[in-house]
């Protein structure tokens, strides 16, 4: 059996280099030429943790590179598609680049006589496999789904900064599909890829679809619950988010995770999903007022971190301002959607003096800001001569920061975002986001 994966960002490049490490025939295939040159190298183009030793591997075993779909559909039993499926401006999901792909597959499956299976790990809104790449395909290639080619919806739940581990032991794996048939070869593919009988949910592709969004609609609306609760604290003295998140985390059916306050969420996923099911909902006529106040609350959330440094600073104009932490999430140098961003684009409209440290995304966020901030290598070179300090992404070694790094610091104030300072320096002026004082 061949494996073919299309799109090698976060999810097709590990998926790839995991399977090739376990001996499948993989080919992995972009469009992107100079992304195809670095993989090949051994080089992954962007920060994700364990990967590229798993990369190096699989180059010495069964993964091989292209950018000829062609070569994929006429080589590879399994097609997995694992393309980005991004927002438009109006929040709508954009398929260009699946459907693109979906029509030159069509082309080249007009030609073959085998029957290979194409598999959609991309997140497309529901209703996107049925009513428009399975007509494609089928118009494209002269064949009937089932007959021609099998199709199956099989969407992803890694985790950025942890897309090794996922990968390897996924908690649920979901298959949508309308034939019975291509449904069963992809879980014994499963069972046998991670050797185990894993969890997994049969469903047809509409299903499949919902469950991808509902579940990263759930997780958003978790953190827009704790933050809204959050926000409740900062006014109550005495109180605090973490604790109020510890009590009811324990109630097995709330669950402890996803209930860690801070600036809101961020990322290529959850703002995208929660706006792009806002969307699919409205298009249906379906009252989307829940995932409305969701999308509300973290687009707020980060009011409430100005509304800070306003009242901490009075005037934030001219005011040298430190933000750690560029990334949505830690071990992590990805900024799409990060909050760090629309952060210090609001400070830089109030005039303010910005600069920065990160541990990774300080190359991408260059690429935003250019001159109009500083950039730091180290930490306390970051925190020297500012007005105040904001923490913004939990990275590890800034939770290793004691009083005496700050000690430089022009006006000792701090705003941590996430809670995971420990100072008690009664010099500083320490608020954490979420804490009623
Ligand atoms: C998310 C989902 O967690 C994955 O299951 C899914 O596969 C992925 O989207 C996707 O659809 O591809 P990811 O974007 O890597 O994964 O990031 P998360 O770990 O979900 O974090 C998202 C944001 O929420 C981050 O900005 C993080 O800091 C924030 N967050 C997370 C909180 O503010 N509080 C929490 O308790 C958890």
């Amino acid at each position: 059996m061949r494996i073919g994966i299309v799109g090698l960002g976060f999810v097709g490049l590990t998926f790839a280099s995991t399977l090739a490490n376990r001996g499948y025939d993989v080919i992995g295939m972009d469009i992107d030429k100079a992304k195809i040159k670095n993989i090949e190298s051994g080089k992954v183009p962007f920060y994700e943790p364990k990967l590229e030793n798993v990369l190096k591997n699989a180059l010495k075993k069964k993964l091989i590179l292209t950018e000829n779909i062609e070569e994929i559909v006429v080589k590879c039993d399994f097609i997995f598609l694992t393309l980005g499926t991004p927002m438009n401006k109006n929040g709508n999901i954009d398929l260009k680049i699946i459907l693109t792909v979906c029509k030159k597959i069509g082309q080249s499956l007009l030609k073959l006589k085998n029957r290979p299976t194409i598999i959609i790990k991309s997140t497309v809104t529901p209703g996107t496999t049925n009513n428009q790449i399975k007509k494609i395909l089928e118009k494209e290639s002269n064949k009937k789904v089932g007959k021609g080619f099998g199709l199956i919806t099989n969407p992803e739940f890694l985790r950025e900064g942890k897309a090794v581990y996922d990968t390897l032991n996924p908690h649920l794996i979901v298959i949508g599909s309308n034939e019975k048939y291509d449904g069963r070869k992809l879980e014994k593919f499963y069972n046998k890829f991670h050797n185990k009988k894993n969890s997994i949910i049969i469903t047809n592709n509409t299903t499949a679809e919902i469950i991808k969004y509902a579940n990263n609609s759930f997780l958003a609306t978790k953190i827009s619950f704790i933050n809204n609760i959050s926000n409740l604290c900062q006014t109550l003295p005495g109180t605090n988010v973490d604790q109020i998140a510890e009590a009811i985390g324990i109630d097995p059916r709330i669950g402890n995770q996803f209930l860690k306050a801070g600036p809101g969420y961020g990322g290529s996923c959850l703002p995208k999903d929660v706006q792009a099911l806002i969307a699919c909902e409205k298009s249906l006529g379906v009252e989307s007022a829940l995932l409305d106040a969701v999308h509300q609350t973290n687009v707020l959330q980060i009011q409430k971190i100005i509304k800070l440094v306003e009242k901490t600073l009075v005037n934030v104009k001219n005011k040298r301002i430190t933000i750690l932490g560029l990334s949505f999430k830690e071990e992590s140098d990805d900024i799409r959607e990060s909050r760090s961003i629309k952060l210090i684009e609001i400070l830089l409209k109030k005039q303010s003096n910005i600069t920065v440290h990160d541990p990774k995304a300080i190359k991408n966020t260059k690429l935003i800001f250019r001159d109009k901030i500083s950039y730091n290598e180290k930490i306390v070179d970051a925190i020297n001569d500012s007005d105040c300090v904001i923490l913004m992404t939990p990275w590890k070694q800034y939770s290793k920061l004691q009083g005496i790094d700050f000690k430089k610091m022009k006006n000792k104030n701090i705003i941590d975002t996430r809670r995971i300072l420990n100072i008690h320096d009664n010099d500083i002026n320490y608020i954490g986001l979420g804490i009623g004082y």
